[in-house]
């Protein structure tokens, strides 16, 4: 892109999923493989942005000219997500960051016992909504993976957190969500913005998402 709407910025995106401990070799997780986020971090620098890529574990690698803070639990991407966070223009939560984690985190291996096994969970800190209570300046942009009605649960999300927008995706579309190259997603924002975008490559989807944002906000701000 010729032009760098996002140079001067501080960009801070999260991607992969989190990793929760049942004990020294079992953990809690999810299908995320961080393309998506690893695409949005990519984007905003090639857009201008000073970016720092704070990432759950995966095996993809990073793009060039961004900063990696690499995290494992949902805490941890908390911990350096609200370190990156006051002098931040624009944070973009791509991350599946786990909703419960192990109660107990068992310090020796599990043994095998005859009949069903109990793990209890508990709640992990929703990271989006810490953000959107603390938020001053800065641009909030979440994700929401769905598998139904999902421009209505991205809408309440929104709201429910505070975010100033919602990348809407319906993981149940073939080609689109956890684990492929591309993605068809909805953009939910305030004054009822709600734009589509049909079956893209992640890295091309990611700068259509950003310009997209960019110039809806600079519209806003005339
Ligand atoms: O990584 P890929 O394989 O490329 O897949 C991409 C993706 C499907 C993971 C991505 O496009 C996506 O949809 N990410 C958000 C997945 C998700 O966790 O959705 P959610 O509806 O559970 O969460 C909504 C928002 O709250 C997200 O921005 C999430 O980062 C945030 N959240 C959720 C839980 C929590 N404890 N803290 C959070 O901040």
């Amino acid at each position: 892109p010729k032009d760098l709407p996002l140079k001067g910025k501080k960009v801070v995106v999260t991607a992969g999923p989190t990793r929760e401990r049942i004990d020294p070799v079992r953990f809690l997780t999810n299908f995320s493989s961080g393309k998506m986020g690893y695409a949005m971090a990519e984007a905003a620098s090639d857009l201008g942005a000073a970016t720092i890529l704070i990432s759950g574990p995966v095996s993809i690698n990073p793009p060039s000219n961004v900063k990696l803070i690499s995290v494992e639990s949902a805490k941890e991407m908390y911990e350096a997500v609200v370190e990156q966070f006051d002098n931040a223009s624009i944070v973009i939560k791509t991350a599946a960051v786990a909703d419960y984690k192990p109660k107990e985190v068992h310090d020796r291996k599990m043994k095998k016992q005859p009949g069903e096994a109990t793990i209890v969970l508990e709640r992990t800190t929703d990271i989006l909504a810490a953000l959107g209570e603390r938020k001053t300046t800065q641009l909030l942009i979440g994700f929401a993976a769905e598998t139904n009605d999902v421009t209505h649960y991205a809408k309440g999300k929104l709201e429910k957190k505070n975010a100033d927008y919602i990348v809407a995706n319906d993981v149940t579309e073939a080609g689109s969500g956890f684990g492929t190259d591309t993605n068809s997603v909805t953009l939910v924002g305030k004054n009822d913005v709600e734009i589509h975008f049909a079956h893209l490559p992640k890295k091309e989807l990611a700068i259509q998402l950003l310009q997209t944002i960019m110039k809806l906000e600079t519209a806003e701000s005339k």
